[in-house]
């Protein structure tokens, strides 16, 4: 029989805002028997010594509602029919050679980033962000990240794809491995096991990750990766893989903005992270990442085609480069740049029951199943 008793394993009752230096930031530690209650007030992005096993009271409020709005936004790739996709990736006329290797190149970028983001955020963001709300949406968004990973691998199924060929371009496609290999560099720290926040050097550590991951490559990369893709579906190409990415879209304009404010809520905490000169390291961060995607734009689309092409693609990325800068509270990176994809922000609008291509689900079945012969 078990002794509860056992006053050898029960701590004394302590206040938990005093409760341990740094707190007990997994959550696994040992039970504080007695301590007094979490109040808001006690409640910190990083570094928090309340309870991040109390998820009420709330604090942060736009943690929650973007939880509750990814929730509302649930889908499923498999809801989206593949038929007319299947048709036109068979038929020898369907895509020019150019649109089929931005085709497979863009898909390539997405199969492996959606596994980088998801791994970051479970192995290394979860671990540091010391809030329960915060932490409620993280394992939301693990969930949507596994559904877009979900995606790529029904997408290779249904279009019979080489899926050794798409999973391993970012390994084996320059231009996608400089821009994973960018993002990791930014993690590597927070993936040694005695990293710790608390310090300024680490805490800034947290953040650089924060930039790479939700501003860089979910807030810049992936819209280019968006912008290519829609433009396709607005001439009535692709039009399944184009409204799974509309979905996607959805979910990771959501993931952008919590990330953003995130490291907003981190700064007001702790402004003593946020220096002039990590502000210029920010600044170049976005510099170098919307650099990365030019070469990306000119390795995927060399010659370009209707509506889209890498200049655009480029001009597009100083436009959002300069817009996250102010949703940083930063200074612009770019020359004032104008947005080539106003139609994006009609992409962004969607509703599940009645979208931008007005597809509709009619038929679950994918390709595999299907002779093309
Ligand atoms: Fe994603
Ligand atoms: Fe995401």
């Amino acid at each position: 029989m078990l002794d509860w008793s056992d006053s050898k394993t029960v701590p004394a009752p302590i206040h938990p805002a005093f409760a341990a230096p740094t707190g007990d930031a997994t959550g696994l530690g040992t039970i504080e028997r007695g301590a007094a209650r979490v109040t808001v007030d006690e409640k910190r992005m990083i570094n928090a010594r309340a309870d991040v096993n109390q998820l009420l009271p709330l604090k942060y409020k736009w943690a929650w509602e973007k939880y509750l709005s990814g929730c509302n936004n649930h889908w499923m790739p498999t809801e989206v029919s593949m038929q007319a996709d299947i048709a036109l990736w068979k038929s020898k006329d369907g895509l020019t050679e150019d649109e089929r290797r931005m085709l497979k190149r863009n898909l390539g970028f997405f199969a492996a980033s959606e596994s980088l983001v998801a791994n970051n955020i479970v192995l290394a963001i979860y671990r540091h962000l010391t809030n329960p709300e915060c932490r409620q949406y993280l394992l939301r968004q693990a969930f949507e990240e596994a559904v877009h990973t979900h995606t790529f691998q029904y997408i290779v199924e249904s279009l019979g794809l080489d899926e050794g060929e798409l999973f391993n371009m970012y390994r084996e496609v320059p231009s996608i491995t400089d821009k994973a290999a960018w993002a990791l560099k930014h993690t590597q720290n927070l993936d040694d096991p005695d990293f710790k926040t608390g310090t300024l050097a680490a805490d800034q550590s947290f953040l650089r990750d924060l930039v790479a991951f939700y501003v860089v490559f979910e807030g810049m990369w992936f819209y280019t990766g968006f912008a290519q893709i829609l433009s396709l579906g607005r001439r009535n190409k692709m039009v399944g893989i184009a409204e799974q990415y509309q979905y996607i879209l959805r979910d990771e304009s959501i993931h952008l903005n919590f990330g953003i404010d995130v490291i907003n809520q981190i700064k007001i905490e702790n402004p003593q992270l946020w220096t002039p000169a990590f502000q210029d390291e920010v600044r170049a961060m976005l510099k170098d990442a919307a650099e990365l995607e030019a070469a990306y734009g000119l390795d995927t689309m060399p010659r370009g085609f209707l509506g889209l092409n890498a200049a655009l693609c480029e001009e597009y990325m100083h436009f959002i480069a300069n817009r996250r800068c102010a949703q940083l509270g930063l200074a612009p990176v770019f020359a004032e740049a104008d947005n080539p994809f106003p139609w994006m922000s009609e992409a962004m609008d969607l509703k599940k029951e009645k979208n931008f291509f007005e597809t509709r689900v009619i038929e679950y079945q994918n390709g595999g199943a299907l002779a093309w012969d």
